[in-house]
């Protein structure tokens, strides 16, 4: 999609983190697949992700959190420039508050949000995920920090073990079916079994 390449050319001159390349490949097959109809994202940045799992899943609605006022206006245009903005709510402000009020249903969670919050994130993401709903998660490999772990006193060192502890949980969680991706970043993805 020509508008996508347009978004990514002016994310990356413009420092705003996006999703990978073979990320954005790997999301839109997932979404494709599973077809949700309410889909939850953290991390909304300038729409770029939004864009592509609306175009997976026509029939589609995105609920989307992000805390950056300027970005939500560029992905509000980028939307309607999609012909999207109405299949969008936008939840303006910080993710580490919303998602303790998150209620409804979802098919589909994409979290890309605060890589250093996502443990605490994880409960209530999976209270508002459907039975067979899926949850993908981005950086979980974080910039190879989670497999090599810093030593202490390495300015990432509490982000990495977070996030060390996050794929444990994920694992290990008998109501979740977890397949860790070495895509780009780093991609779990989550199916809620019961
Ligand atoms: C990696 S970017 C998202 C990229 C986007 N999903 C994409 O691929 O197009 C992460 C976004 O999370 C936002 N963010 C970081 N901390 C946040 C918080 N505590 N609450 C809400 N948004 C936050 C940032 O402003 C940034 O836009």
């Amino acid at each position: 999609m020509q508008q996508l390449d347009k978004i990514l050319q002016f994310a990356r001159q413009n420092y705003i983190p996006v999703m990978l390349d073979d990320t954005r490949q790997l999301l839109f097959d997932l979404v494709s697949k599973a077809q949700p109809s309410k889909i939850l994202e953290i991390g909304t940045a300038i729409g770029y992700s939004g864009i592509i799992m609306l175009t997976a899943s026509k029939g589609a609605t995105l609920n989307t959190i992000e805390m950056d006022e300027d970005s939500v206006k560029l992905a509000k245009s980028n939307f309607a420039q999609a012909g999207l903005l109405d299949k969008v709510n936008f939840f303006v402000g910080d993710a580490r508050e919303i998602v303790h009020q998150l209620t409804g249903n979802y098919d589909f969670i994409f979290l890309d949000g605060p890589k250093g919050q996502y443990l605490d994130f994880l409960p209530y993401l999976l209270e508002v995920l459907n039975v067979g709903g899926t949850l993908v998660c981005d950086n979980v490999l974080y910039k190879g920090l989670v497999e090599n772990q810093p030593e202490n006193g390495h300015k990432h060192v509490t982000i990495a073990r977070n996030l060390k502890q996050f794929l444990h949980q994920l694992q290990t969680n008998p109501t979740l079916q977890t397949q860790l991706y070495h895509t780009g970043d780093g991609v779990s993805v989550s199916i809620k079994l019961s």
